[in-house]
């Protein structure tokens, strides 16, 4: 292992973060905006450390990739019901081969890894992160670009006429409160994500666009309390997370890109953006150290993919026997 240098360790806790970060973590730790009330056996109360096979068991029998349709109450009911999909995300789209999930990390720059991400049947994206003037390093294929509601409501990005949005199927989430009740969700929505997504519907009224369900979000969060030894912060997993258990249950075999760092580690946050926060990488808001872990101990490619190429391998749902 010495000549590798070090690959991200699966039992990163907030205790190994530097000063500033650790407090910022705790105190997320500390708060519960949403609700979050989690009971049963879980890493907090000793129960024994999972292997990567029972943790890819585990995400595939108790996590479900499930979009808001038309037909579904309380949005049945409303006016603009009809720009809601008829079916799931997860029979329109897939089944795929092959896929690359791309995170966003400044570490992919210089990677020179576009060719081998568009090499992919089906490549996800998130939020802001352009291809234009990448493509060396991020590649050009967009397959999903999974986007969260704070970047459809900021004006800085445009969403509603840039074209960085255009190519692709578009899923948008937004965090609700634990107790995933959709009413209440509707009526309190962290931003406004249904007044944007009719908005964009009006415009763009061919691209396919869906709403992951609330549970979803949770649903995954509660995996990766559930093998932590320590409590995680009470926020949603991270866009990263989310994407790549969705491209789990869409594809054959699922590439993620640079979400557990390379030899390119950098504080820099965004391959795009010249803004430098280790908070990005390690997480603040969301329980990304702890995402980290779990995709660590899933991973079923090399260490030496992790350092070369930022790359960890993780089959789909379909191809596992549990
Ligand atoms: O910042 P944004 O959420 O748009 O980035 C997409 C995802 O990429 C994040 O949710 C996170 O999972 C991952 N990421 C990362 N390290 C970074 C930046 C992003 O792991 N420095």
């Amino acid at each position: 292992h010495g000549l590798l240098g070090e690959v991200w360790d699966d039992e990163m806790s907030s205790s190994m973060l530097g000063n500033r970060l650790r407090k910022v973590v705790q105190n997320y730790q500390a708060m519960n905006k949403y609700g979050v009330e989690f009971s049963g056996p879980g890493g907090v109360s000793g129960r024994p450390k999972l292997s990567g096979a029972e943790l890819l068991c585990e995400l595939k029998e108790k996590v479900s990739v499930s979009t808001l349709t038309s037909d579904l109450p309380p949005f049945s009911s409303l006016s603009w019901a009809a720009t809601l999909p008829p079916a799931p995300l997860t029979s329109d789209l897939g089944p795929y081969r092959s896929c690359a999930v791309v995170s966003s990390a400044g570490s992919l720059r210089y990677s020179g890894l576009g060719k081998e991400i568009d090499s992919h049947d089906a490549v996800l994206r998130f939020n802001a992160a352009p291809t234009t003037g990448y493509e060396k390093d991020v590649g050009s294929k967009t397959t999903i670009r999974l986007i969260n509601s704070q970047v459809m409501a900021s004006d800085d990005h445009r969403f509603l006429s840039s074209s960085l949005y255009s190519s692709g199927a578009l899923v948008a989430w937004d965090p609700a409160p634990f107790s995933a009740d959709l009413t209440q969700w509707y009526n309190r929505t962290d931003y406004p994500i249904f007044l944007q997504y009719q908005r964009y519907r009006r415009l763009h009224p061919l691209q396919p666009f869906y709403i992951l369900h609330p549970r979803f979000e949770w649903q995954v969060w509660q995996r990766i309390q559930d093998n932590m030894a320590e409590p995680i912060q009470k926020n949603p997993p991270s866009s990263g997370l989310l994407g790549t258990v969705l491209m789990m249950s869409l594809c054959d075999t699922v590439h993620v890109y640079e979400f557990l760092p390379s030899r390119r580690k950098t504080e820099l946050c965004h391959y795009y953006q010249r803004f430098y926060d280790a908070a990005c990488t390690l997480g603040a808001y969301h329980p990304l150290l702890y995402e980290k872990n779990l995709v660590k101990r899933m991973n079923q490619g090399s260490d030496r993919d992790i350092y070369t190429h930022g790359r960890v391998t993780l089959p789909g749902f379909r191809k596992l026997n549990c």
